[in-house]
């Protein structure tokens, strides 16, 4: 591959893309530092400019015109990844693609589905299904600012993905334009259609790398008439797999989450409270028909688990038991710039792994502590490394928590994608054919590798 890209991007680029989308569509200078660091602050680059198409037509001209100039585009929604897959590379050329224009919306209450813009977050989603007493299945705490797109593109898991599942298992159909410049839509609203090769469903988790994601039609499921949530505190990690095994049997159970004192220690110091009791704990949250059959289906489940000391709450005070595990991410944001490993391990060991962490991170650098929470009847352990000075830790920490997951028969993403913070442990869980193959629906999806080409690809 010849590497012109990386020598001057061309200024004649910008200047076709001006005179094809318009000037305002063009942002350069200051105003775009916004668009060259993740959430987290850990991946960081520099753009040559923000391009900001209204549709997928403009999306296809803008994709013509980069393979032309051979110019890197790096398509973002929202901004809240947590791996580093919407963030330019340092060298100034590449080209971020923002989403924020296409704010389209409809909701079919009729076939309870929803046609929606890459530009619409997921709580404008919401707000608007709420209407028709719909909502999106999937939720997660970054909802107010997480483009639904976006969350199609990194097949976005959160905490209700045990009752409904992933962000793929919601798609109908999508509208994208592939790195070859064409635009492919599927938006016929059937929730049957099955007619060959589901090309839409080769979206979730591709991030950017096969096309620019500019539609999605999405399944929505029913807002619950009630809600109860209850904290089940958890002696050891063994304790709390024997509580999330037996929530996750019951079928009222929409959420089933992990936390730690060493994460709640950080909430509390955000929130100016105390948690409602010491220890570890595994929150659930459930729904029903009314918010008693909701408290009782709880307090069934404590009596089931001999979890005398379990606190069952609906109603703000129920809210108030979520809003532990909720805040979660802010918190650990507030004390330095963490090293995301996101985990999943089977139930089985899911323990062994959860206490081996501190070990293995300490064994690296003793300025190594690790914040443990997560959705752990996925199987699904957030592991935040932070170190003590506040600064981010070194790429010898993922690697020690990486080589434990692995060991332990789990995964290097059980949820947040690759993007450019897992590529070097990729070959970890896949072996070089699924690699290979994976590298040959890229290049028939784009052939001249401009679409986010760093993101989940092993550097040479
Ligand atoms: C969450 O579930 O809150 C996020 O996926 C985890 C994180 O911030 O590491
Ligand atoms: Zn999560």
């Amino acid at each position: 591959m010849t590497d012109s890209r990386h020598t001057d991007a061309p200024e004649a680029f910008l200047e076709n893309v001006r005179d094809l989308l318009g000037s305002d569509s063009v942002l350069t200078g200051d105003i775009i530092s916004a668009y060259e660091r993740d959430w987290t602050g850990r991946w960081t680059g520099a753009a040559r400019a923000v391009v900001r198409p209204r549709d997928a037509a403009e999306v296809a001209a803008l994709v013509r015109l980069a393979r032309r100039f051979t110019v890197t585009l790096i398509p973002r929604g929202g901004g809240t990844g947590l791996v580093g897959g919407a963030v330019p590379s340092s060298e100034g050329t590449d080209v971020m693609v923002c989403m924020s224009r296409m704010k389209d919306l409809s909701i079919d209450p009729i076939a309870g589905t929803a046609l929606l813009g890459a530009g619409v977050t997921l709580s404008e989603l919401n707000a608007a299904a709420a209407t028709h007493g719909l909502r999106f299945a999937v939720d997660l705490g970054s909802r107010d600012s997480a483009s639904v797109c976006g969350m199609v593109a990194t097949n976005a898991g959160g905490l209700r993905m045990l009752r409904w599942g992933d962000t793929a298992a919601q798609i109908l159909g999508a509208e994208v334009v592939t790195g070859r410049g064409d635009v492919l839509t599927h938006l016929r609203g059937l929730t049957k259609d099955n007619v060959g090769v589901r090309w839409h469903q080769i979206l979730p988790g591709s991030e950017g790398t096969l096309a620019i994601i500019c539609r999605v039609l999405v399944r929505l499921v029913p807002i619950p008439a009630a809600v109860a949530w209850a904290w089940f505190p958890a002696v050891d990690a063994r304790d709390a797999v024997r509580i999330a095994s037996a929530a996750r049997r019951n079928v009222g159970v929409s959420a089933v989450e992990y936390v730690h004192p060493e994460g709640l220690a950080l909430v509390a110091a955000l929130s100016g409270r105390r948690p409602p009791l010491p220890g570890a704990a595994v929150i659930i949250e459930a729904s029903a028909r009314s918010p008693e059959r909701a408290v009782d289906a709880l307090s069934e489940l404590a009596t089931d688990l001999d979890s005398h000391d379990a606190v069952v709450a609906d109603g703000p005070a129920g809210r108030d038991l979520w809003a532990w595990r909720d805040r979660h991410t802010e918190s650990i944001a507030r004390v330095g710039i963490p090293a995301k490993c996101d985990v999943a391990v089977p139930l089985t060991q899911w323990a062994a792994f959860h206490d081996a962490v501190p070990v293995a991170l300490t064994a690296v650098d003793p300025e190594l502590y690790a914040v443990r929470f997560g959705h752990i009847a996925d199987g699904n352990l957030h592991i935040n490394v932070l170190r003590r000075d506040g600064q981010a830790p070194s790429e010898r920490a993922d690697a020690a928590v990486w080589d434990l997951a692995v060991s332990c028969g789990g995964t290097v993403s059980a949820e947040h994608g690759i993007g450019v913070a897992k590529t070097p442990w990729l070959s970890l869980v896949r072996t070089p054919a699924e690699l290979a193959a994976i590298e040959q629906i890229r290049r028939a999806w784009d052939p001249d590798n401009i679409l986010s080409p760093r993101t989940a690809r092993i550097p040479e």
